[in-house]
């Protein structure tokens, strides 16, 4: 039986495979795709999600949601993403969006669906959060969230806070707080996901499509990571999609994990407990290791697969 999934983005360049992968995955039955503001502002992202879900060919309904965080102000990463937030490569704009806010609609799915339904965010967790405490109750239909967020070291939009985790700190904290099965693919985790020079042109070998190519031109934008002495840039979001896939490729561990929510340089800080040395009960599934070359492989398959 497919995996009943709302997925809840911010394309974004991560985010746009991200989006690829979950359309070419037998395995996921795509329900609603939500849309936040993050990388770039919410107009960029909703069209990018509406052009990316077209040019798959896919039947997904996507539907806008916030345009900032709960708290403070909204700042976007386009020095990583560029300006329209796929590196500048501009695809057949898409379809409207569909009737419906994010929180409304993720209310609707976990109301109507037969089966719990999982929650997958791959941006700022503001959509999830808003429709989490406006209905507390469908906590309850939640089968599991997983999040693309946090760092157990160090960050990449402050030394203490990795992008998704700062941008809406408080919103995040909500989900780890649900007491439903919350599962995190790290910047640690992430980091083990690099797009070397290799790897993108084995890619680019591939026979493919529209899809394939778009791929490999937004992921060409993307720059070397100053992080890993520019050997490649890492693929954060699709990591989330493929725990769902194939989650014999991860090792995991069970941890506490708090989200900083103070105004000083830790803001957003996730602080992962990975040894229990706070005493408190695991809230969190936290992923440690990827077969990277497996995890690469399935992506490759994937993307070719896609019209
Ligand atoms: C996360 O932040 C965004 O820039 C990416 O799309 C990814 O979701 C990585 O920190
Ligand atoms: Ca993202």
């Amino acid at each position: 039986m497919p995996i009943p999934i709302i997925l809840d983005c911010d394309p974004g360049t991560d985010d746009a495979l991200a989006l690829f992968l979950a359309f070419a995955s037998p395995e996921l039955e795509l329900r609603a795709i939500t849309v936040a503001g993050g990388n770039v502002g919410l107009a960029h992202t909703l069209a990018n999600a509406l052009a990316l879900t077209a040019l798959a060919q896919a039947p997904t309904p996507v539907h806008p949601g916030a345009d900032r965080p709960l708290l403070g102000a909204f700042r976007s990463a386009h020095d990583i993403h560029g300006a329209n937030g796929i590196g500048g490569v501009r695809l057949p704009p898409g379809g409207p969006p569909a009737p419906g806010l994010a929180v409304d609609v993720i209310r609707r799915v976990l109301r109507e669906s037969a089966d719990p339904v999982t929650l997958v965010g791959i941006g700022p967790a503001t959509n999830l959060a808003l429709a989490l405490m406006a209905e507390p109750a469908l906590c309850a239909r939640v089968a599991e969230i997983v999040l693309m967020t946090g760092a157990w070291g160090e960050g990449n939009i402050t030394p203490a806070a990795e992008f998704n985790a700062w941008s809406d700190p408080e919103a995040l904290a909500v989900l780890l707080r649900c007491e439903r099965p919350v599962t995190l693919a790290t910047l640690d985790l992430t980091a083990q996901a690099l797009v070397t020079p290799k790897r993108l042109s084995a890619w680019r070998q591939r026979d493919g499509g529209a899809c394939l190519r778009a791929a490999c031109d937004i992921q060409d934008s993307v720059p070397a990571s100053v992080r890993f002495a520019q050997r490649g840039a890492p693929l954060h979001d699709p990591c989330a999609i493929a725990w769902l896939l194939r989650p014999g490729l991860f090792t995991t561990r069970p941890c506490h994990v708090e989200v900083d929510l103070g105004p000083g340089p830790s803001r957003g800080r996730t602080v992962i407990d990975r040894w229990g040395r706070r005493g408190a009960a695991p809230n969190a599934r936290v992923l440690e290791t990827l077969d990277a070359d497996a995890f690469f492989g399935v992506l490759a398959d994937r993307l070719a697969a896609l019209p």
